[in-house]
């Protein structure tokens, strides 16, 4: 069976089509899926899908696209959320240089104030991570000690090297459609990360795996993930499809949500 980490049906490309993806989820092997926000709104409506849906799990968060619209009320809320029992980590959180679409020092202070407000809840922390590696360690280790629910580097898509620097803080690696793109330098990463730390997603509507790219992504896509890993890892799809399941079980569950 199947977990599709990251999801963002409450996006307005999938929006309308959330219940018919969801119901059609076990079809295509798909146990479960992570419903991600990016902001107190999304992560509103992430918990309501969640708490209608016992196939869908809540991740509750401010993006570092949204930093400068972050709040005490947005906080207050997460922290409230988080004693939900649909709600199983705070995301996606971090920096992204790439897009710059809040000021960078603003971005460093929300990403700080997040992770001390998944440590206050108990929960593993999901991370956003583009152009800002280097400033990104640099965070994760001042709070070294706020880590210890667990970190999950989503979409991951820096080099080999950068994995063993993240493994310092005992992470976690989920990859989506980007491994399978052409001239995606992936098979060495993917080769870096320890068995135990994959994780697989989606990030659907976006980064639509190879032969679909161009189109609005969806849950179903990650089977197309699974097939790339068995590919590089050369082994049979179901050990990917399993091992991506106990780790994720691992990762998010552990404290009995
Ligand atoms: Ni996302």
């Amino acid at each position: 069976m199947i977990i599709d980490t990251h999801c963002h049906l409450c996006d307005a490309r999938l929006k309308d089509r959330q219940e018919e993806i969801i119901f059609s989820l076990s079809d295509c092997g798909i146990e479960s899926i992570f419903e991600v926000g990016w902001g107190f709104d999304s992560s509103k409506d992430a918990l309501t899908l969640a708490e209608k849906h016992s196939n869908v799990w809540a991740i509750i968060g401010t993006h570092p696209h949204d930093a400068k619209n972050y709040s005490d009320q947005a906080e207050d809320f997460y922290l409230q959320a988080a004693e939900n029992k649909k709600v199983i980590a705070i995301g996606e959180i971090g920096l992204d240089y790439y897009y710059d679409l809040s000021d960078r020092e603003v971005q460093k202070d929300v990403f700080a104030r997040q992770i001390c407000l998944a440590d206050k809840a108990g929960l593993p922390v999901v991370l956003h991570i583009r152009d800002a590696y280097k400033d990104a360690l640099d965070i994760l280790s001042a709070h070294r000690d706020k880590l210890k629910h667990g970190v999950l580097m989503h979409c991951y898509s820096s080099s080999a090297e950068m994995v063993r620097e993240f493994m310092k803080f005992d992470c976690y690696f989920a990859f989506g459609g980007a491994i399978t793109f052409k001239n995606a330098k992936k098979d060495e990463v993917i080769k870096a990360v320890p068995e135990d730390r994959l994780l697989i997603e989606t990030d659907c509507p976006y980064m639509t795996p190879v032969p679909f790219r161009g189109q609005t992504n969806e849950p179903k896509y990650v089977n197309l993930v699974v097939d790339k890993i068995a590919q590089i890892k050369n082994i049979d799809r179901k050990a990917v499809e399993e091992r991506t399941y106990r780790n994720t079980l691992k990762l998010f569950f552990k404290y009995g949500k």
